[in-house]
């Protein structure tokens, strides 16, 4: 057990509301692991408080921040710095506080990505991303910058459009497009369909059929990016047709790998956050 003292380095996830966070549990797992001395916490600003939030930080020395909902876009407006592919993004979920200097970066397209590779590669493989909001255009540029062909289809179609011109993906349409679709590779739910609490509960956000039109008939990978329920109705639908289904929380942890890496600088214990953050969930 690390002793916290004087020396002690604190980091923290900020979002609006924050307290149901289980990123704490999951990082001083793999803190206390390692014997790093570092405590990691949660703070929740509002909105009109996020400017003096980041002031904080750079005033208190706090080493990190781990940004979440509503704060990703208006954090890039308290920043000395945004890594282009955040900027690209157009979100920041990860601030690295360098002696005063505050850096963001994007880790969700890391843990998207990183999460479908688990199970099968991406490179030249056909995605059919469903959402195109905030967490949509993460998981389109992690697939796209892993050499993915990435086709977006959103409720709202131009959205979808207006996302694939701007990302330069294979293809892009509405839900009409999407019921047409076959020979896939992965499907990755970004749309909050099928969320608790959303009023979708229960519902898919994949049209009739269109689990059985992978490519070659073959099994492929499902990803919902939904975090509660744990296992969706895509989820349980995907496994049932013998496709690989892949929860939201393992993005969860693989984002959480690149952010320790980055405030520690060393190799984070992965079995031991996945445990902590499973027993949190
Ligand atoms: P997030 O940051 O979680 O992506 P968001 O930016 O509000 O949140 O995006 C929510 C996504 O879920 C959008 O793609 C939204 O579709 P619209 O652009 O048409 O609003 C999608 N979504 C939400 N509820 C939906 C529903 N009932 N059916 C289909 N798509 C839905």
């Amino acid at each position: 057990m690390m002793t916290i003292n004087a020396e002690t380095l604190v980091c923290a996830t900020i979002g609006y509301p924050n307290r149901a966070s289980r990123s704490p549990v999951m990082h001083n797992a793999g803190l206390r692991h390692l014997g790093l001395p570092y405590v990691y916490l949660a703070f929740e600003p509002r909105d009109e408080d996020l400017e003096d939030a980041f002031r904080g930080m750079r005033a208190l020395g706090i080493r990190f921040f781990s940004v979440t909902k509503p704060h990703k876009q208006a954090a890039m407006a308290f920043l000395d710095r945004i890594d282009p592919v955040a900027k690209a993004i157009g979100a920041v979920n990860t601030v690295l506080n360098d002696g005063g200097t505050l850096t963001g970066y994007n880790s969700d397209w890391i843990g998207a990505a990183d999460a479908i590779q688990e199970a099968a590669p991406l490179s030249g493989k056909k995605v059919l991303l469903l959402g195109a909001g905030g967490a949509g255009r993460a998981v389109a540029y992690g697939c796209r910058e892993r050499g993915a062909r990435v086709y977006i289809y959103n409720r709202t179609r131009d959205r979808a459009e207006e996302l694939a011109r701007e990302f330069g993906l294979a293809g892009a349409g509405g839900p009409e497009d999407l019921a047409r679709e076959k020979d896939w590779d992965v499907i990755v739910n970004a749309t909050s369909v099928g969320m608790a609490g959303a009023g979708s509960e229960g519902g898919s956000p994949a049209p009739e059929g269109l689990l059985r039109r992978s490519a070659g008939g073959r099994p492929g990978v499902v990803l919902d990016a939904v975090i509660f329920p744990r296992e969706t109705a895509l989820l349980k639908a995907a496994k049932a047709a013998g496709h690989t289904a892949v929860p939201g929380v393992r993005m969860t942890l693989l984002q959480a790998l690149f952010q320790f890496r980055l405030y520690t600088g060393k190799e984070p214990p992965a079995e031991v956050m996945w445990r902590a953050l499973q027993e949190a969930l």
